[in-house]
């Protein structure tokens, strides 16, 4: 019998359970073994994996995080590591890996591929958005939803309060979560990192609209947004590796108080979008992805990750998921001109 590991790398996304379980059942139905794979590669760093079968992936669909655990690493890892991977594989009679990951995970699956020969499958999960290779990678659509319903309870208090609330948002290096949930939340002020912007221009917005009696203001931020002169990604491209960005929250509050004499409020929803029961959305795709995955090892198509294309589930290379980050759509972005200020 074939046996198939899974693992789940990376930040955690809601959704991830869905794929488990659809890998699973599929699986097994196709006759092969499942072995989960814990807390990501590195999970086959240090040989620790358990069986699956349907009775623990029973109930998971709608649980969010990962059964799996997760962990976050980045490529390149030193050859030593490569090795202890590919060796800890083979010892373990793995016939394939179905990695389910963002840009991070997906790479090493690629350079294991590329340069142990290892046979991966890859998932693409991000609560971003910003793969490439696919026209979405689950989790994105809870993602956007929490942050609509925190955005539509933010309204109410800025408006009973004629205060300026700053809601910062996660999206790291792409601005597809602010963007969107600005537009369904219905924001005065969007700002993200694909669209760089003067706080100048901020203020005279809020001042605009305080002329016109609106004396309150939503101001969606992506927690990489490009203010001219306070941009963290400007700062994190010096190094090489990936950092947190956190904090633009605040200096742009402090900055519209400093300016505008506005009374102004932070909310910063973190994590709070990547936890929790994914939505009925990300459950299908999920379902979805995961089937394709065990598809594509039965037609051994190694170095391929799942997609989605024109409404479609297909696969592509791997390569051209991580190759360069799928920044936010210009004509989405020029929609929510229409409703946005500066
Ligand atoms: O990539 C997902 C993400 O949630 C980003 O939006 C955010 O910048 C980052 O992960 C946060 O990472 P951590 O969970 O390590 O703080």
């Amino acid at each position: 019998m074939q046996k198939i590991g899974v693992l789940t790398g990376g930040a955690d996304c809601p959704g991830m359970n869905s794929v488990i379980r659809a890998i699973v059942r599929k699986g097994m139905q196709d006759g092969f073994v499942v072995s989960g794979i814990k807390n990501g590669w590195l999970g086959l760093i240090e040989n620790d994996m358990r069986i699956l079968d349907a009775r623990i992936t029973s109930g998971i669909l709608d649980r969010g995080g990962t059964i799996l655990g997760t962990s976050r690493m980045e490529s390149p890892l030193e050859e030593h590591v490569l090795n202890t991977i590919s060796e800890n594989f083979k010892r373990s009679g793995l016939d394939a890996v179905i990695a389910i990951g963002g840009e991070n995970t997906l790479k090493l699956g690629l350079d294991l591929f590329k340069e142990k020969g290892l046979p991966v499958i890859g998932v693409p999960k991000s609560i971003d958005n910003a793969l490439s290779g696919t026209d979405y990678a689950f989790g994105f659509d809870t993602a956007v939803n929490i942050a609509t319903e925190c955005i539509d309870r933010l309204h109410t208090t800025a408006e009973s309060h004629h205060r300026i609330i700053v809601i910062e948002v996660m999206g790291h290096y792409t601005g597809w979560i602010a963007l969107e949930a600005g537009i369904a939340g219905g924001a005065d002020i969007v700002l993200v990192p694909e669209y760089p912007i003067k706080i100048d221009d901020v203020c005279e917005a809020l001042h605009s609209r305080h002329r016109r009696g609106k004396t309150f203001s939503l101001i969606v931020v992506s927690e990489g947004a490009n203010i001219e002169g306070y941009s963290l990604i400007q700062k994190n491209r010096e190094t090489e590796r990936r950092k947190r960005l956190t904090n633009i929250g605040e200096i742009l509050a402090s900055l519209i108080e400093q300016n505008t004499g506005y009374e102004t409020r932070v909310s910063v929803l973190g994590h709070i979008q990547r936890g929790g029961s994914p939505s009925a959305y990300d459950r299908m795709i999920g379902t979805q992805f995961g089937v394709k995955a065990v598809d594509l090892v039965k037609e051994q198509k190694f170095g391929q990750m799942v997609s989605l294309h024109d409404g479609k589930i297909r696969s592509v290379d791997i390569s051209l998921a991580v190759k360069k980050r799928k920044t936010i759509d210009d004509d989405v972005y020029k929609i929510s001109k229409i409703f946005t200020e500066a």
